[in-house]
């Protein structure tokens, strides 16, 4: 299977997760797209969708499915979405498409986090791809400094990218992350700093992980 189909396949096995009558989070990405896109098949079964990007908002309306304001909504049942990287423990890096704030709230509220993953994604320790870090425009030098004196690394600024929110990209190069938890906090609490790609204070609860030999479900 290419990487493609594998993303497809672990994106279908995650329709079992759905609960039929409630709002799901959909996250963004090509893994959540062929989400999406297998969800079309089932959309009158759920109340509707909280979409962690513009383009996911959009794909998901192409389909018929109701788009649904966070702030309308006191819970979601399940959030699914992919990731960049995940250990074990089933902590995340994310961000690579740019969305991890909104996707990072959406995960906040909803009860249960599935992530899907192609099997190259299965990592022994978070780092290899570059961490991302969102930040306040004006911040994006100052935000530079602290990292490389305080936390390491090598943060690099994503040309030609601005978040659906209006800031900009610093992508971590070069990180070797033992302590995911300690280091999303530090991150955080640099001025200028929205959030990072950090999924460790609230990581994935499943990870469905498609491989050759099918699915494998990775509890935390
Ligand atoms: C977007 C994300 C994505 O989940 C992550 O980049 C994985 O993407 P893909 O499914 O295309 O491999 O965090 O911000």
């Amino acid at each position: 299977m290419t990487q493609d189909e594998l993303k497809s396949e672990v994106a279908k096995a995650a329709l079992k997760y759905v609960t039929p009558g409630t709002i799901i989070g959909v996250g963004t990405g090509s893994t959540a797209n062929f989400f999406i896109d297998h969800l079309a098949g089932m959309k009158d079964s759920i109340k509707g969708a909280v979409a962690s990007s513009i383009d996911t908002a959009n794909r998901l309306k192409r389909h018929g499915i109701p788009v649904i304001n966070l702030n309308d909504v006191d819970e979601i049942s399940v959030y699914i979405d992919g990731a960049d990287e995940s250990d074990h423990k089933l902590n995340l890096i994310k961000g690579g498409g740019g969305a991890l704030t909104r996707e990072k709230i959406v995960a906040a509220v909803s009860h249960q986090f599935v992530c899907i993953a192609d099997e190259t994604k299965l990592v022994d320790s978070l780092g290899k791809f570059p961490l991302p870090v969102e930040v306040i425009p004006m911040s994006a030098n100052y935000v530079k400094r602290q990292i490389i004196e305080s936390i390491g690394g090598n943060p690099v600024l994503r040309e030609e990218l601005t978040t659906d929110n209006g800031n900009l990209i610093l992508d971590i190069h070069e990180l070797d992350i033992v302590d995911p938890q300690d280091l999303e906090n530090r991150l955080n609490n640099i001025v200028g700093v929205v959030t990072n790609g950090l999924f460790a204070n609230r990581g994935a609860d499943i990870l469905l992980l498609g491989s050759q030999n099918g699915v494998n479900i990775i509890k935390s």
